[in-house]
């Protein structure tokens, strides 16, 4: 192939965006973990997948960072994912350590790629990889609303009986408790929901959205989702590789859009060759506004325990 995806982090996410890259033979992978054998092993066995999968994508598995020299893309799933009980925010002080760690080298290796952020708690984790990489702000991003949208969008799926595909959701803000789900901007076919839904299953929808992934931690017991935050990060890369441009919600660092300064958070934003190309400022009501700067708020304090760490 000729583009190359460096993937750090070779567990359950890791592995499984690798996957998808591979079976959809984007990009030549490289795995990264820190633990021996686990990235060879499990890149080996993806390999052994693709005369059945169809798929010419090559797949090295690695403990240093020297194979993914030159890649165009990385993501950086590397760190630990939370247990019940746990919030994404009581991962900070390990996973920041583990991130900035994990950009050093990654920023020497490839010193032209756009970095896709999946380490939790994610925007406080895009601070870490934007100061530790010094790449310019288009190349640094975090993935929280494609995956926040595309629990709401399944949701909203399941509640009228109809086609995923005939489905769009809005989520913007944090990847957290304060994310902001946006039902005006969120339709079936082109009709907002809220023509369609009473307010108070949109609310248990929205409600839905927000714990989307504490459910699926309470459900695993031993860690967290992991299909569907491989996906959303695929689609990301997909879109960078191709030159796409699509609108995608995406944790982008904000210097005055949405009246929010020096801080990621999640926006929607066009995604091409050059990383983010755009920022998509839309008008929100005085409330989405409100709801937005309280999940600055908590992203900004998150940030603030950064820098104390
Ligand atoms: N360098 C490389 N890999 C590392 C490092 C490091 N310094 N530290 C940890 N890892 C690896 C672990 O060895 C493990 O294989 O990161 C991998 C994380 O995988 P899982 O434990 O399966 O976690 P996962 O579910 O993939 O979640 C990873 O993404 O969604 C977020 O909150 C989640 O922060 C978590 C991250």
């Amino acid at each position: 192939m000729d583009k190359k995806v460096t993937v750090v982090g070779a567990g359950n996410v890791g592995a499984t965006a690798a996957q998808r890259l591979a079976e959809k033979e984007l990009c030549d992978v490289v795995l990264i973990d820190i633990i021996e054998g686990v990235p060879q092993g499990k890149a080996l066995d993806l390999a052994e997948a693709a005369p059945i999968e169809k798929h010419d994508a090559r797949l090295v598995g690695s403990n240093g960072y020297e194979a993914s020299e030159g890649s165009d893309i990385v993501i950086i799933t590397a760190g630990i994912p939370r247990k019940p009980g746990m919030s994404r925010d009581d991962l900070i002080s390990t996973n920041a350590g583990i991130v900035k760690n994990v950009t050093e080298a990654v920023a020497r290796f490839s010193p032209d790629a756009v970095l896709i952020i999946v380490s939790n708690p994610l925007d406080a984790m895009c601070h870490v990889a934007f100061e530790t990489s010094g790449f310019p702000k288009n190349r640094v991003m975090g993935m929280a609303g494609v995956l926040d949208s595309a629990r709401f969008r399944a949701f909203i799926a399941m509640e009228l009986n109809v086609s995923v595909e005939n489905t769009h959701a809005f989520v913007l803000g944090g990847h957290g408790d304060t994310m902001v789900p946006l039902p005006r901007y969120s339709t079936v076919a082109g009709i907002p929901i809220t023509e369609l839904l009473p307010r108070d299953r949109i609310d248990a929808l929205v409600e839905r959205t927000a714990n989307g992934g504490a459910e699926i931690v309470s459900l695993l017991k031993t860690g967290s989702a992991y299909y569907a935050p491989a996906s959303a990060a695929v689609e990301m890369a997909e879109s960078i590789l191709k030159d796409k441009k699509k609108i995608l919600p995406c944790a982008a660092y904000l210097e005055g859009e949405y009246d929010i300064h020096g801080l990621f958070i999640g926006v929607p934003v066009k995604l091409g060759a050059r990383g983010i190309e755009e920022v998509i400022q839309i008008r929100l009501t005085d409330a989405e506004q409100a709801a937005l700067n309280k999940s600055a708020d908590a992203v900004r304090e998150l940030v603030d325990v950064l820098k104390r760490l």
